[in-house]
């Protein structure tokens, strides 16, 4: 429908300025002016731009959704608060911002990194400078790997050319073949121009199970000992991700050749959600699904998900991964 308005707009503003082309041509002067800038005004309104009308970064707008919308990561919200924030309040930053989020699935990669899109585009993931790949579903076969090098490069040489501020997000980057993420390297450096183009402005997330193995048995060992959760600090778990990466060569491969060069700005560790958080994740799920808040029903939802260890049920096994689903079933 929008799409619909805007075309109709679009046609009436060429044919605004076709009839003055045919006025005398003083007032075609005049009213070309106007209608020009009017023209301009309606169009950035219209189609998104890479300019400050599309593109602003909302400090206060992250933190509060971290905050609010964030559950059990006391850790992760930090550090990407601090990260994210510096780069964009940084006129003149020496490479682009490369971030690389780890841990258990469902514990809030993806929901943290569109955030994060939606602080800083209008438009959010919907923006046509946010680009999303799933290594599975966009890079599967072997085979096809030198395809895609050429394609992923030309993509972001692109994007980043169309846009110096666009948003690169790689998903399940542990099954991405070691060969393609050699391929973007060089735009993660700290090159002040690569065949002419810049990607200092350009932002790159990477998301991974690597290392989650280890950042719950921190976890883990916090809570055997008895400890708060939030006493849990950035340094407690940085070797758990670096050692992870070093002693397993096969999901860590890739990894260690981007810390070799230092080219990952933040590692930021996810932890495992407990049967709390899992209550939090139903309640706003239910808020969001616009049903009426009912505690029975969440409290029921997430007494029935499998927790580990097996006896201690101490963290959720999927995180809020399928919670939305299931509420459905509890629901009906
Ligand atoms: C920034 O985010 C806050 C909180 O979500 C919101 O109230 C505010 O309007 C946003 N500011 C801009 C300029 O979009
Ligand atoms: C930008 O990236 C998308 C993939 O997200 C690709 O389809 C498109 O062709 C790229 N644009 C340019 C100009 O390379
Ligand atoms: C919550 O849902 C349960 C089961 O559907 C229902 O019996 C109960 O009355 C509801 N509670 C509230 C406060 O709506």
């Amino acid at each position: 429908m929008k799409e619909t308005f805007s075309t109709l707009l679009r046609y009436m503003l060429i044919s605004g300025v076709l009839v003055h082309a045919f006025e005398p041509i003083s007032t075609t002067i005049v009213a070309g002016v106007g209608a020009a800038s009017l023209g301009m005004k309606l169009y950035n309104y219209l189609f998104e731009t890479c300019d400050e009308n599309w593109i602003g970064f909302n400090a206060t707008g992250l933190q509060e959704d971290l905050q609010k919308k964030l559950f059990g990561q006391h850790v992760a919200s930090q550090v990407v608060f601090k990260a994210v924030t510096g780069f964009m309040n940084n006129e003149n930053p020496k490479k682009p911002l490369v971030l690389s989020l780890h841990g258990w699935t469902g514990t809030g990669k993806n929901f943290v990194s569109q955030l994060i899109a939606k602080n800083i585009y209008h438009k959010g993931m919907e923006s046509g400078f946010v680009h999303l790949f799933t290594a599975t579903a966009h890079f599967p076969h072997t085979r096809d790997l030198e395809t895609y090098k050429t394609q992923l490069q030309q993509w972001i040489k692109g994007n980043v050319t169309n846009c110096p501020r666009s948003m690169f997000i790689f998903d399940e980057m542990d099954k991405m073949q070691p060969g393609l993420i050699d391929s973007i390297k060089p735009y993660l450096d700290f090159y002040e121009r690569l065949d002419g183009v810049s990607y200092r402005q350009a932002i790159f997330i990477f998301l991974s199970n690597a290392g989650g193995q280890n950042i719950v048995q921190v976890a883990l060992d916090f809570w055997t000992a008895g400890r708060q959760r939030e006493e849990i600090q950035l340094k407690d778990l940085e070797t758990a991700v670096s050692l992870s990466v070093f002693n397993n060569q096969e999901s860590g491969f890739w990894h260690t050749s981007l810390i070799d060069k230092n080219l990952v700005d933040f590692f930021v560790p996810f932890l495992p959600l407990e049967f709390k958080h899992v209550v939090q994740c139903g309640m706003a799920e239910m808020a969001a699904k616009g049903l009426e808040l009912n505690a029975t029903v969440v409290d029921r939802m997430a007494r029935d998900l499998n927790y580990f260890p097996k006896d201690e049920r101490v963290f959720s096994v999927k995180g809020c991964k399928v919670i939305s689903s299931r509420l459905d079933f509890y629901t009906d």
